[in-house]
């Protein structure tokens, strides 16, 4: 029989994990949102808040429906409140050691037959499922930012994962307007083992002064129908994150197409991370730490 999910906790409250709680609050589930910081809560709250508002001012929802999914996310700063839910998803920061923490309280904290599941863009989650005592309901359920609206999700089914868990997380998914693609567990999976290679490797052609940033943004959104050209992108996505995964990419392809761009790394060490700190390849207007992941 099929597990049904109706109470979701989702733990880590930056850019993706708030845009998940919201893709599972506007689906009409009970979210459980957790932060252990009191600022980061405070932050992934008003996060949401702009999110949904914005949807009101475009006239996509009216007020009592974003009070309604508003309504819907209990935010809070304590583990504790996740032992009624049914699935879990982690989204914090990708340090193995923070993940090896987080699953070992989760394990506890949560109900025998509760999912958990990783929103991780880049590690393995073959590894996380280990450091829990139920490795057969673990699985990778990674998300595209930004969350509320891009449509797929990446169901990770380890060679761990018991018969079932992943098909349940994959109708999940299809219940909160997501369409669901089954992959192993290989560094950057299917879109971000494709897409990385292709930002890096317009990072790289900036260095070698093949052509200007906006020139090369412009080219790929012109010339190859894209919504956004490929430094824009790596705004969007975060430096820190794009390096990140090229960086485990690389060390997994030995495909040079992944070697982290030096100016990546530059950009990162210099804290200019995208959107979320208001500077990357870009300039951003208005972004605040408010968008920080
Ligand atoms: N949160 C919520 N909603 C947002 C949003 C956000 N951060 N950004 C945009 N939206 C909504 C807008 O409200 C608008 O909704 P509406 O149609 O209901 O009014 C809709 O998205 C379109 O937004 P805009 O009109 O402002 O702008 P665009 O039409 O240019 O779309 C975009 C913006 C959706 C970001 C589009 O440019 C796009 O699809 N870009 C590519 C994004 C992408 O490739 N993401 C994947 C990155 S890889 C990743 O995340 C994996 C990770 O592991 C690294």
């Amino acid at each position: 029989m099929s597990r049904t999910f109706e109470t979701v906790g989702v733990v880590g409250l930056g850019t993706m994990g708030a845009g998940i709680a919201e893709v599972f609050a506007r689906a009409g589930l009970a979210v459980v949102g957790v932060e252990v910081d009191a600022q980061a809560l405070e932050r992934g709250r008003g996060h949401v808040l702009r999110s949904t508002d914005r949807a009101v001012s475009r006239g996509r929802l009216s007020e009592a429906g974003r009070d309604e999914i508003l309504g819907r996310i209990a935010f809070t700063g304590s583990l504790d409140d996740l032992r009624d839910a049914d699935l879990v998803i982690e989204a914090i920061p990708e340090v193995m050691e923070y993940k090896r923490a987080l699953f070992t309280d989760l394990d506890l904290v949560c109900k025998p037959e509760a999912v958990l599941a990783t929103n991780t863009s880049s590690l393995s989650v073959t590894a996380i499922a280990s450091f829990t005592a139920r490795p057969g309901q673990v699985v990778g359920m990674h998300f595209f930012n930004p969350a509320p609206v891009m449509r797929l999700v990446e169901v990770v089914r380890t060679v761990a994962t018991a018969g079932g868990v992943a098909e349940d997380v994959a109708e999940l998914a299809r219940r909160v307007g997501k369409t669901p693609v089954t992959v192993g567990d290989r560094a950057g999976f299917v879109v971000n083992r494709l897409l990385l290679g292709y930002l890096n490797h317009a990072a790289s052609l900036l260095e070698l002064g093949v052509a200007s940033r906006d020139d090369i943004d412009a080219a790929m959104r012109l010339g190859a129908g894209l919504p956004m050209g490929p430094f824009a992108l790596l705004d969007l996505i975060g430096l820190d994150v794009s390096h990140e995964v090229c960086e485990v990419l690389f060390e997994e392809s030995r495909d040079r197409v992944h070697a982290p761009a030096p100016i990546l790394r530059e950009l990162v060490t210099a804290g200019l991370l995208g959107r979320k700190s208001g500077r990357g390849f870009h300039a951003h207007e208005g972004a605040s730490e408010a968008e920080a992941a």
